[in-house]
């Protein structure tokens, strides 16, 4: 294997980076001003998100990842943040109490920006401009000006996740995340569905064994791990411009850690072996994950984990499997097969979100919430079987009552989709119909908790 350096990705072909910058000069500039500045994480804080993911690989926990297909300025509100935040602890506790596991946090947020597109052009009534590739390199408007790439956004964007991040360093060890606080994060919520109430019942019983814990001297005083949260932060390592200029060797270590997340994946159309993304990534010591799905032979998978993981560390690689609901009984058995009987330690992660995708008569994209739910049981079951341990979910999501995705408890109807369809790339579940889904797993791990039971009992 060639050396690895930050930029040794550049002599390989690329896939989904722009090259139409209208002036590349330009570009480099903006790289070399970003090399200069701040990291947005620290390595130490990777490590420990490889440390808590390898528990996941071995079983002991569940990983939780989720957030916006893709940030954008326009919506960039700390009320915004702190919803979505709000979802994911909501989400976190349910499942802690299925899984009786702890649950690892990862927001695709704080730099989730840049998209891969299905065609570099989009044409509207015979004009044909680039397609719109995220808020970091252009704009979602159709004109000219705005579908030219702009070196510029990346700065932009950089400063949206610095503070993104800022906030949510605050939210999560600031006092906000605190468990005595788990009927507050229900403030502000759809009120009166479903969801919530279950949602309020489940706090009761928390509340109530914490006052019993309380009683015996456990509080968020005296155990500092009640009164805050581990909350790490994700996006596709896409833009690997960007990535590079973030890039940079560790003190401790003398290791390389791309410090513009904790966590960084290969998409599903960029997991070429021999191309830029899988020789950057591979290079990096974060824990790292990869989109999989149907079209990825057993051997090419063996042949990206010889390359990703060559030393077979557990936590360093998740597999986020995203075949749609109807494939994945069919397609996932083989890969699963695979990786246990090569001794491979991943985490397997399910994204039931871009399988699923449809398009309506009138055009809208999205997701019918009863195949998001069919893919992740379908997912568990399939590895229950094989003896692998499902551990985790990727969702793309929101904190803000939106009608993007199909059905659910509150049924989004189709009729419904256009009056509040915000994302600006694909559809994402609202914070119902998040914590509904939440509530179906953590039903679904809490079974298998109890047949393992059984099962060890004898
Ligand atoms: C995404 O996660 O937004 C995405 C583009 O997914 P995939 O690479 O699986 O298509
Ligand atoms: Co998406």
């Amino acid at each position: 294997m060639t050396k690895w350096t930050p930029s040794s990705w550049r002599s390989k072909p690329a896939k989904h980076i722009p090259e139409d910058y209208p002036d590349l000069q330009h570009l480099a500039d903006i790289e070399k001003t970003l090399k200069g500045y701040p990291p947005l994480v620290f390595a130490g804080e990777a490590r420990r998100l490889k440390k808590r993911l390898g528990e996941v690989a071995l079983g002991n926990s569940f990983l939780l990842q989720g957030g916006d297909c893709a940030e954008s300025f326009k919506e960039f509100h700390p009320d915004n943040l702190r919803d979505m935040f709000r979802v994911m602890m909501q989400m976190a506790v349910v499942l802690t109490y299925g899984a009786g596991q702890p649950i690892v946090k990862v927001g695709r947020i704080a730099g989730q920006f840049g998209k891969p597109r299905s065609s570099p052009t989009e044409t509207r009534d015979g004009v044909t401009l680039p397609s719109y590739r995220g808020d970091n390199i252009n704009a979602m408007p159709f004109t000219p000006e705005d579908r030219t790439p702009d070196p510029e956004r990346l700065l932009k964007a950089y400063g949206q996740s610095a503070a993104t991040l800022n906030l949510l360093r605050a939210f999560s060890t600031g006092g906000y995340a605190n468990l005595r606080n788990i009927h507050k994060w229900t403030l502000g919520f759809v009120g009166g569905s479903e969801q919530t109430e279950k949602y309020k019942k489940l706090c009761n019983k928390i509340a109530d064994a914490l006052d019993f814990m309380e009683a015996c001297g456990v509080t968020p005083e005296s155990t500092p791990q009640m009164a805050s949260t581990e909350y790490y932060t994700s996006h596709e390592g896409l833009l690997l411009g960007y990535e590079e200029a973030m890039t940079r060797i560790d003190s401790t270590t003398g290791r390389w850690y791309d410090t513009s997340a904790h966590m960084l994946w290969i998409g599903n159309r960029t997991r070429q072996l021999d191309h830029a993304h899988v020789e950057f990534l591979r290079g990096v010591e974060n824990p790292i994950a990869m989109k999989i799905s149907d079209n990825l032979e057993n051997d090419e998978l063996l042949r990206l984990l010889d390359v990703l993981n060559p030393s077979n560390e557990p936590g360093r690689m998740t597999l986020i499997s995203r075949f749609g609901h109807d494939k994945v009984a069919k397609g996932l058995p083989r890969l699963a097969r695979t990786i246990k009987s090569e001794g491979r330690h991943v985490v397997w992660s399910c994204d039931p979100m871009h399988g699923n995708t449809l398009k309506t008569d009138s055009g809208y994209k999205t997701r019918p919430f009863d195949n998001i739910l069919s893919e992740v049981k379908s997912f568990m079951q399939v590895l229950h079987s094989e003896d692998c341990w499902p551990g985790g979910v990727h969702f793309e999501m929101t904190g803000q009552n939106v009608t993007e995705c199909l059905g659910g408890a509150r049924a989004v109807r189709e009729e419904d989709l256009s009056s509040r369809y915000h994302t600006h790339c694909d559809p994402r579940l609202n914070a119902n119909q998040a914590l509904e889904l939440a509530f179906l797993i953590s039903e679904e791990l809490g079974s298998y908790r109890k047949k393992e039971a059984a099962r060890l009992a004898g």
